[in-house]
């Protein structure tokens, strides 16, 4: 009797626990999945959100911040963009951590997205106003044509690595664009000891566009083996940045091809502090579903326990392109694409920095946006 009733009790109290989630896999391995006396449920990490912590908690953004110079004129521009840019990653420096770097990809002479090829080329900016900035240009990295910008500090070699696509080209004459078929898309890789240059001569690693590279360094293992992905997934490794790349991964299980509802482009893949994978792309379901429009569903998160096999995509927003600002604006931008994390020293991401386009113009620029609460403190810490 006594067995039997404790039987139904137990049951009971089953039926009455809420199981959001069986795995951490289940918070998208933003989270751990944890068991109180009656409820089992995600706990994200901080900056992720939402009951399976597969979404950015993003905070707002201070207008004039990032790289936003879409207002400048300059006589002999050709286009009335200003510098226009599209995204990059925010760099601190290692010896003034006050000062924060942006590598960036400016498009030239006044030219916008439009002209994206060939007119791209990298750029350094720097902020001594904090992580958010603004950024000011300081330095042409590379002139055109040089897109997809991405830099890292690889620990194993002690450079920074820049990653990009394009060939040196003559300096464009026009804002117009050129076809794709004119330029090889192949990724490229460049070394310096510093920030600030001077950049070995890029050489090509993959034949592949919008590279995302992470070391597979760890203070337990200092390997200076570098990943890399690409377009459609693709995952590369090489024994170290100057190496021979080859791929590491199966095609993935969702569907890559261009037009269906898991087309995405523009991945950002990093490493958890669990050792977790995961990256970020821009989404391209609006353009699929709503006949070309490209917004408000511009994110994706996609996550693995292992860099070979086992990626989820959870076919769900993981951002949007809609900001909030501290002005109390909310804008909903056409385009945000080319999204990267600056995370902290323990991998808990401070910022997400795109690039944008605002409805109904032509120019573009670099937003950074803080994400969850993490970054106020981050920034107190510094002074700001
Ligand atoms: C268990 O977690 C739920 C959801 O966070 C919460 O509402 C509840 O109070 C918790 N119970 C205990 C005993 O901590
Ligand atoms: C970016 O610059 C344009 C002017 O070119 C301005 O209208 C816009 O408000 C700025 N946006 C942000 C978010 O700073
Ligand atoms: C662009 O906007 C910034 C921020 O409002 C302002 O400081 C600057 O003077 C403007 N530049 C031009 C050329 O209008
Ligand atoms: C615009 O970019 C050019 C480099 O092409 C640079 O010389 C200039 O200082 C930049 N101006 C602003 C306001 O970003
Ligand atoms: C920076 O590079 C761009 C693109 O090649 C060029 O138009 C511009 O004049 C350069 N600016 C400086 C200051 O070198
Ligand atoms: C990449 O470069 C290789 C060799 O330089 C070339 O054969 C190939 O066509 C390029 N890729 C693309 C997409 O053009
Ligand atoms: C490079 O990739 C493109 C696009 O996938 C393909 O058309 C081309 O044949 C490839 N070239 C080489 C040299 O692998
Ligand atoms: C270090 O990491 C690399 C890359 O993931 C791996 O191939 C290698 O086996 C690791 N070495 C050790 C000793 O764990
Ligand atoms: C992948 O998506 C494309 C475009 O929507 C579609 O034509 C194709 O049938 C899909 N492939 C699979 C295996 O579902
Ligand atoms: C889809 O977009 C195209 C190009 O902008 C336009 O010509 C067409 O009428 C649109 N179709 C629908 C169903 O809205």
């Amino acid at each position: 009797m006594y067995c039997r009733n404790s039987l139904l009790l137990a049951f009971l109290a089953l039926l009455a626990t809420t199981l959001a989630c069986t795995k951490d896999d289940d918070c998208s391995l933003n989270g751990i999945c944890k068991t109180n006396t009656t409820t089992t449920i995600c706990h994200c990490d901080p900056g992720w959100t939402g009951p399976d912590c597969g979404r950015l908690d993003l905070a707002p953004a201070t207008r004039w911040t990032g790289y936003n110079h879409t207002n400048y004129t300059d006589p002999a521009y050709y286009g009335a963009y200003g510098n226009s840019s599209w995204g990059g990653r925010i760099i601190q420096d290692r010896d003034d951590p006050k000062l924060f770097h942006l590598l960036v990809d400016q498009f030239s002479h006044g030219c916008g997205l439009g002209g994206w090829r060939p007119t791209s080329f990298i750029v350094r900016a720097e902020s001594r106003s904090g992580p958010q900035g603004p950024y000011k240009w300081v330095q042409n990295v590379t002139s055109s044509f040089r897109h997809n910008a991405d830099v890292l500090w690889s620990p194993a070699d002690r450079k920074y690595l820049l990653w990009a696509i394009g060939a040196a080209v003559e300096d464009p004459k026009t804002c117009k664009s050129i076809p794709g078929s004119q330029f090889p898309n192949n990724v490229s890789v460049s070394s310096a000891s510093s920030i600030r240059g001077p950049w070995t001569p890029f050489h090509i690693t993959i034949n592949g566009t919008n590279p995302a590279p992470w070391p597979l360094y760890s203070p337990a293992n200092k390997t200076s083996q570098i990943a890399l992905a690409v377009e459609d997934f693709k995952i590369f490794t090489a024994p170290d940045w100057n190496g021979a790349f080859t791929r590491v991964n199966e095609d993935v299980a969702w569907n890559t091809t261009d037009y269906s509802p898991t087309w995405t482009e523009d991945p950002f893949i990093w490493r958890d502090k669990r050792g977790n994978w995961h990256a970020l792309a821009h989404w391209m379901i609006d353009i699929v579903e709503k006949n070309g429009t490209k917004y408000p569903r511009v994110g994706a998160h996609m996550f693995s326990r292992r860099l070979e096999s086992g990626w989820t995509f959870k076919v769900q927003e993981a951002f949007s392109s809609t900001v909030e600002f501290t002005d109390g604006a909310v804008e909903t931008f056409n385009r945000r694409e080319r999204s990267k994390i600056f995370f902290d020293e323990d991998m808990r991401p401070l910022y997400l920095v795109s690039g944008v386009q605002a409805m109904g113009v032509k120019s573009s620029f670099t937003l950074v946006q803080p994400i969850g609460k993490r970054w106020r403190e981050y920034e107190k810490e510094l002074g700001f």
